[in-house]
């Protein structure tokens, strides 16, 4: 895998000549961060040796290189889901490639429902746990010590300062963000009444089918990490209705102006 690793990596910086500082997954709610990118190249995901490829037809996925903030970034326009059928190695290999271009951060989003009753949908969650619940782990196998530790601490998975940061911001802002921990599921259901009750009681506050293999991947390499969910639905007693792909994308639209305003700021200040 790390010879795979490094030729993807060596491919990417022969064809863009950049070194990015920074690393952004543009997940559910945070698409258009890209209009903020000064961008200098664009590189599609099937031109990438080894790279996963899209699930869904005719929406390949990109790597977006360019100035935000004035920070060096790379963000990934499209993300890859243990739903999608590919292996926890395959859908991170995207960020382990982005540690060997040079990134020092990650910054990730996602949509997700909420279980703490007192969540609203469109709320902006900072992410300052997780639980994986998803049946498999990114570093099940033979451990490489050049990417990471056998037994990664996950004992502050999400980065402090950043989070205080985004705090900051989002007084500064008058952007209500909320707090909370993300547990992962595999889906692609969404969760039964009794599963979303079961969440809760397992301590999370929201519950989304991405995000913790990244995580996870990036905490094996000391990757400092800042993660952000948006409510889309809530899965709590009394407010539960029927829940739809089309409608987790319009909540998550309707936040991400909000969502993109905190971003920015954020990366100017890191
Ligand atoms: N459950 C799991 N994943 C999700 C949800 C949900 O309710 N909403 C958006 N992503």
């Amino acid at each position: 895998m790390l010879e795979k690793i490094k030729n993807t990596a060596a491919f990417i910086r022969n064809k863009v000549q950049a070194e990015p500082e920074l690393g952004i997954i543009l997940g559910t709610g945070l698409g258009g961060l890209v209009s903020e990118i000064d961008i200098s190249h664009i590189l599609p995901y099937e031109e990438i040796p080894d790279f996963p490829l899209s699930t869904v037809e005719g929406h390949s996925g990109k790597l977006i290189f360019g100035n935000l903030s004035g920070k060096r970034v790379i963000a990934m326009q499209g993300r890859f889901h243990f739903y999608e059928g590919y292996s926890m190695q395959e859908l991170t290999f995207p960020v382990r490639v982005m540690k060997f271009l040079g990134i020092k951060r990650l910054i990730v989003s996602n949509a997700s429902g909420g279980v703490n009753p007192d969540f609203e949908i469109g709320d902006i969650m900072l992410i300052n746990d997780h639980i994986n619940m998803m049946p498999d782990n990114p570093l099940m196998g033979k451990n490489i010590m050049e990417l990471g530790p056998r037994f990664p601490d996950m004992s502050e998975t999400y980065d402090k300062g950043m989070l205080s940061l985004a705090r900051t911001i989002g007084n500064e802002l008058g952007i209500k963000l909320v707090e909370g921990v993300y547990a992962a599921t595999s889906g692609p259901c969404f969760e039964t009444p009794a599963e979303y009750t079961r969440f809760r009681n397992s301590g999370a506050d929201t519950v989304g089918m991405s995000t913790v293999p990244e995580v996870i991947v990036a905490r094996h390499m000391g990757i400092p990490v800042f993660a952000v969910s948006i409510i889309t639905d809530l899965g709590v007693p009394g407010k539960i209705v029927e829940v739809s792909h089309e409608e987790v994308v319009k909540v998550a639209s309707a936040a991400e102006k909000k969502m993109t305003q905190v971003i920015k700021i954020l990366v100017e200040r890191l």
